[in-house]
């Protein structure tokens, strides 16, 4: 006897629909522009662009010759905290997801969601590690800036075209980065700094790939 057994698989899908209100997060944006003291149109609709002025000012400084990581982080906080003030959540903005349905473009939304994930990284654990270090560092970004660039657009370019490839790019682009953040005289913790940018800028999208920057040998336990 043959039993016909239909196996009914109820999936609960939930549509959480992300609580980011675009009006109120344009306006935040505008305040992060203000900040750094660049033009608006540096936002989220032109992300590699405003991944070149936060370049620019790590290397220059800000309109006051404030230094250049402390201008960006206080930026960077200040619009989280715009964000949060919003009452909307604030890496619901920032989520990949969110971008995607909202951005004309996925190289735009992509973009965006790895810049601030880097950002994240680099005024939050990463912070201390550049800021001892920031003459040093830069010094990277004004010798390396469109070295730097290139590991970007390389990579924004190629996972795009080619996502199976995807883990691939992520490791080219930290060893790109890695690679960039060497400068004689400087410590080597700062390559760790370079790669590990790069992981987190990657991981909106790769997180998947699980890769690991590793602090060489000499230097760990010191
Ligand atoms: C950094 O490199 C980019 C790309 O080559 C270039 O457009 C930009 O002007 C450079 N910025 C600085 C401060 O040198």
């Amino acid at each position: 006897m043959l039993g016909k057994l239909v196996f009914l698989a109820v999936i609960g899908v939930f549509l959480v629909d992300a609580t980011c209100d675009t009006t109120k997060f344009v306006a935040c944006q505008d305040k992060f522009a203000d900040k750094l003291g660049i033009d608006r149109v540096y936002n989220w609709l032109n992300p590699l662009g405003l991944t070149l002025q936060i370049q620019d000012i790590y290397i220059n400084g800000g309109v006051a010759a404030e230094r250049g990581l402390n201008v960006v982080c206080n930026a960077y906080n200040s619009m989280v905290q715009c964000l949060s003030d919003a009452s909307t959540t604030t890496f619901e903005c920032f989520d990949i997801g969110y971008l995607l349905t909202h951005s004309s473009a996925p190289n735009q939304a992509y973009s965006y969601g790895f810049l601030m994930s880097m950002l994240q990284y680099q005024c939050g654990a990463g912070f201390y590690l550049a800021s001892d270090n920031w003459q040093c560092m830069q010094r990277i970004y004004n010798g390396k800036n469109a070295t730097m660039y290139g590991c970007i657009t390389d990579f924004v370019l190629n996972a795009q075209e080619d996502p199976k490839r995807g883990c691939n790019y992520v490791q080219t682009g930290m060893d790109c980065f890695s690679k960039a953040s060497t400068l004689q005289g400087c410590p080597d913790e700062l390559k760790y700094y370079g790669c590990e940018s790069f992981r987190q800028y990657s991981l909106p999208q790769f997180a998947r790939c699980d890769k690991q920057c590793t602090i060489d040998t000499q230097y760990r336990g010191i």
